[in-house]
C-alpha cells in the first residue's frame, strides 16, 4: 500500500506543506509515503508525437500509488495554477477519449484521493462565502472524469499570518492519515448511500406532505390531484438537497 502526497503550493514549506506532512505522518505502519512538490517539475502539455519524460515520470507514481493526497492552496478564489497545470497536461492519462469525444475513467480508475486546500480569509468568511469551493470543486471534477473515488477534504481558512497548523486541524489530518491507510473496497460507501437514501426519502416525504396539506384547501381532493402535487413537491425537493449535496456542499472550515 502506498500514498502519493503531490503538493501543489508555490511554497515548499508553508500551510499545504504542513497539512500533508500532519496526514502522511501518521499512516499507519507499513503504509509507504511519498511526497511530489509539483514546482519541482517543469510541467508541460503532451505534444502528439513526442515522449513526454516529465508525464511519465509523474504518471508512474501515480500509478504505483493506492491514495493521492492533493494539497493545494486557494489561489484567487481556485485552485492553485500549479496544481490546474498538472491536471491540464495529465488529461490524456486520466481518461480515455471515445469516438464522439465523451471520455471515461482511464487506467488510474477507483484509486482514492483526498484534497487538502487553505485560504488567508477567516473561517467566518470561508463559510459564509465559500472562498475555498472552487479549488475543491476543480479537484472533484477531474477525479470523477477519472473515476478516482474521494476519501475526504480538510480545509485551513485563516492562514494570514498563520505559523503553527491549529491542534484541532492535526487531530483531523492524524484522522484521515488513518483513514486512508484502509485498503478501500471499490467503492466502500455503497451501504452508508443507501442508509443516507432512505433518511433523505423518509425526511422529503414527511415534508411533502406537511406543504401538500394547507395545498389542499385549493385543489380538487381526489387521488390524482393528491398524487400529482406529491410527485412534484418531492421532485423539486429531491432534485435541491441532491444538487446540493453532490455540487454545491464543500467542507469550508
Ligand atoms: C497568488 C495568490 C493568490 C491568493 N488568493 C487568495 C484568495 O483569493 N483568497 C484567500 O483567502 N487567500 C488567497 N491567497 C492566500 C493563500 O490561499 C494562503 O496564503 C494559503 O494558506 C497559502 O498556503 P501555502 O502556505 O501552502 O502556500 C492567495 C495567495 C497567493 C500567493
Amino acid at each position: 500500500m502506498k500514498i502519493l502526497g503531490i503538493l501543489a503550493s508555490h511554497q515548499e514549506h508553508g500551510i499545504n506543506a504542513k497539512l500533508l506532512d500532519a496526514v502522511l505522518n501518521n499512516v499507519d505502519s507499513g503504509v509507504e509515503t511519498e511526497t511530489i512538490f509539483l514546482e519541482d517539475y517543469d510541467i508541460t502539455p503532451h505534444k502528439y508525437h513526442e515522449k513526454n519524460e516529465v508525464l511519465d515520470n509523474l504518471s508512474g507514481k501515480l500509478a504505483e500509488s493506492d491514495v493521492w493526497v492533493f494539497a493545494a492552496p486557494t489561489y484567487w478564489r481556485e485552485l492553485s495554477g500549479v496544481l490546474k497545470n498538472f491536471f491540464d497536461c495529465m488529461r490524456p492519462k486520466f481518461v480515455y477519449f471515445k469516438e464522439n469525444g465523451d471520455t471515461i475513467p482511464g487506467q488510474f480508475k477507483d484509486k482514492h484521493y483526498l484534497s487538502i486546500t487553505s485560504c488567508y480569509v477567516s473561517t467566518l468568511e470561508n463559510f459564509v462565502t465559500g472562498v475555498t469551493d472552487d479549488s475543491l470543486k476543480t479537484i472533484d471534477r477531474v477525479m470523477s472524469a477519472a473515476g478516482v473515488i474521494k476519501t475526504g477534504e480538510i480545509v485551513l481558512p485563516g492562514t494570514f499570518g498563520m505559523k503553527e497548523i491549529p491542534e484541532s486541524k492535526l487531530k483531523l489530518c492524524a484522522k484521515y492519515g488513518h483513514k486512508i491507510s484502509q485498503r478501500k473496497r471499490k467503492d466502500d460507501s455503497t451501504l452508508k448511500r443507501y442508509i443516507q437514501l432512505f433518511f433523505m426519502i423518509a425526511v422529503m416525504a414527511l415534508i411533502t406532505m406537511g406543504i401538500q396539506l394547507p395545498l389542499k384547501q385549493f385543489m380538487p381532493a381526489n387521488f390524482w390531484t393528491d398524487y400529482i402535487s406529491f410527485t412534484i413537491i418531492f421532485f423539486v425537493l429531491l432534485g435541491s438537497i441532491l444538487h446540493f449535496v453532490t455540487f454545491v456542499k464543500h467542507r469550508r472550515r
